[in-house]
């Protein structure tokens, strides 16, 4: 619609706000800073919906970060913004994301085949890697994700098959015509109903069982990291101020229990599919880009020496990796996740002298942004160093690539997403090179957030 219509698109959808959507990282800018102090999204209604009418009031009316809007929605993410976005109480969990990073690997060393291919289902093997990595920081334990046999029935794998089934119910009751608003519940409705309430049992029991081994003084899963046939226990105390995140969260005056479970349970289910196909790009764009690979594991072996089998990786040698940060942002400009930023204007905006009025939703459409020539230069080529601090590849327009959002609602993930994902690349870099065994060119699905589509036929080659 964009190439016919030009950079400004009104869509009208029967039922919900006019959509205006805008290709220009201006526009952007002004839609950020006229909603900086109350950022609502119009997504995930279908999800309150389901929240409200829980069986058992879970939720008690309180629907949580992801679909309440205005005061409700400050309400708890004024409480837990220090603990889920303040480096130093993420960064308390650096020890055991790596650990989960090095126990992933282990894993995957028994799944490659003889020319060291990885099994058709290595997003499955992701999921897990990004489910073990989140329930450390939300649950304070290891759901067991990477055990070495893994039943098509444990709880974690029907964790990720129900988030999986949430993200693509929630697709359909979106993006479709919102009838499951007023009458007959929708298929869709049905499904984000079943799939939701499902995961709802198996994360609730999680929950409590963290709670009350909190409780109790008792943590026998705190740190917990299966690795291969034995079990690794990573020592330190993680969060904000030496306590957990759920303990912060748990002493924090305004939250009630229900409201920490609902926190966590967003953790969970935001914390999955996300984070597993950032990784997945990300591997792909440095197979496909073997001279950025090998400036990588260049960069990482100076740093880390033969340290695989040592220590854990430090906050310290993240910092002095710089290039690690700038291949995930080049990453999340050419595959940012989720197709853009989604705001309720809650008073008129003129853009480029069209005046759109409160109540409109403005969607700035990042997967357009992000690869135009217009703010980046070579716009699809992999080039990890255009985000040097001397943008030697041309000047960034601050707006044109935003994957983590920008301002107050800004994902409230983004470190720990970024923890998680750069400590798996140190990993794998050490101890091996990444090819694509396939000439297929990365193809995306693109639903709530956008997934790879084609088979992912990374070979892991030991290095020399
Ligand atoms: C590469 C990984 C990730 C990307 C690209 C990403 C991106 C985003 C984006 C674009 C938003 C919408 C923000 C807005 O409307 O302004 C968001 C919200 C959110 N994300 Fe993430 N996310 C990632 C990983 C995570 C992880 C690991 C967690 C869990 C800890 C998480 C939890 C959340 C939550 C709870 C929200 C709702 C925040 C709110 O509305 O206040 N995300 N994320």
């Amino acid at each position: 619609m964009m190439s016919q219509y030009g950079p400004l698109v009104r869509l009208s959808v029967p039922g919900a706000p006019v959509v205006v959507a805008t290709s220009n990282a201006d526009h952007v800018r002004q839609v950020m800073t006229a909603t900086l102090h109350d950022p609502r999204r119009h997504f995930f209604l279908s999800l309150k919906k389901v929240r409200d009418e829980t069986p058992g009031n879970y939720f008690q009316g309180r629907a949580g970060l992801l679909p309440e809007n205005g005061a409700e929605w400050w309400r708890v993410r004024s409480r837990v913004q220090a603990p889920l976005l303040q480096p130093r109480s993420v960064s308390r969990y650096l020890p055991m994301v790596d650990q989960v990073a090095v126990t992933f690997m282990d894993r995957l060393e028994g799944c490659l085949s003889a020319d060291r291919q990885v099994p058709d289902d290595f997003l499955g093997e992701l999921y897990k890697w990004a489910l073990e990595c989140v329930g450390l920081v939300a649950l304070d334990r290891s759901l067991g994700c990477l055990g070495p046999s893994l039943p098509s029935d444990h709880p974690s794998v029907s964790m990720i098959h129900h988030i999986n089934e949430i993200f693509g119910a929630v697709n359909d009751t979106e993006h479709g015509m919102h009838s499951w608003q007023h009458h007959n519940k929708s298929k869709a409705y049905q499904r984000l109903e079943h799939s939701h309430n499902a995961f709802l049992k198996l994360a609730a029991k999680c929950i409590d069982e963290s709670r009350a081994s909190l409780a109790t003084g008792k943590r026998p899963v705190h740190g917990t990291v299966p690795t291969g046939n034995s079990s690794c226990t990573v020592s330190g105390r993680a969060g904000h101020d030496g306590r957990t995140v759920m303990q912060t969260l748990l002493e924090t005056d305004g939250l009630s229990t229900s409201d920490v479970a609902t926190i966590l349970l967003d953790m969970l289910i935001a914390g999955v599919d996300t984070t597993a196909h950032c990784a997945a790009f990300t591997l792909y764009l440095l197979a496909r880009n073997p001279s950025k690979q090998r400036k990588l594991q260049m960069l990482i072996d100076q740093e880390l020496g033969n340290q695989e089998d040592g220590g854990s990786l430090t906050t310290e040698n993240l910092t002095r990796l710089p290039y690690i940060t700038h291949i995930l942002k080049e990453s999340l400009r050419l595959f940012p996740i989720t197709t853009g930023t989604n705001r309720l204007l809650t008073e008129d905006l003129e853009l480029s002298g069209y005046r759109i009025p409160a109540g409109t939703l403005v969607f700035g459409c990042m997967t357009q942004m992000s690869r135009d020539e217009r703010y980046f230069r070579d716009a699809s080529q992999f080039i990890p160093e255009r985000w040097e601090r001397s943008r030697p590849h041309g000047p960034i327009h601050p707006y044109a690539s935003l994957p983590f959002s920008h301002g107050k609602r800004m994902c409230i993930g983004k470190r720990i997403a970024e923890q998680e994902i750069y400590t798996l690349l140190v990993r794998v870099l050490q101890r091996y090179d990444v090819t694509f065994n396939s000439t297929e060119e990365m193809k995306v699905q693109t639903q709530v957030v956008l997934k790879p589509d084609i088979r992912l036929a990374f070979k892991f080659t030991h290095r020399k």
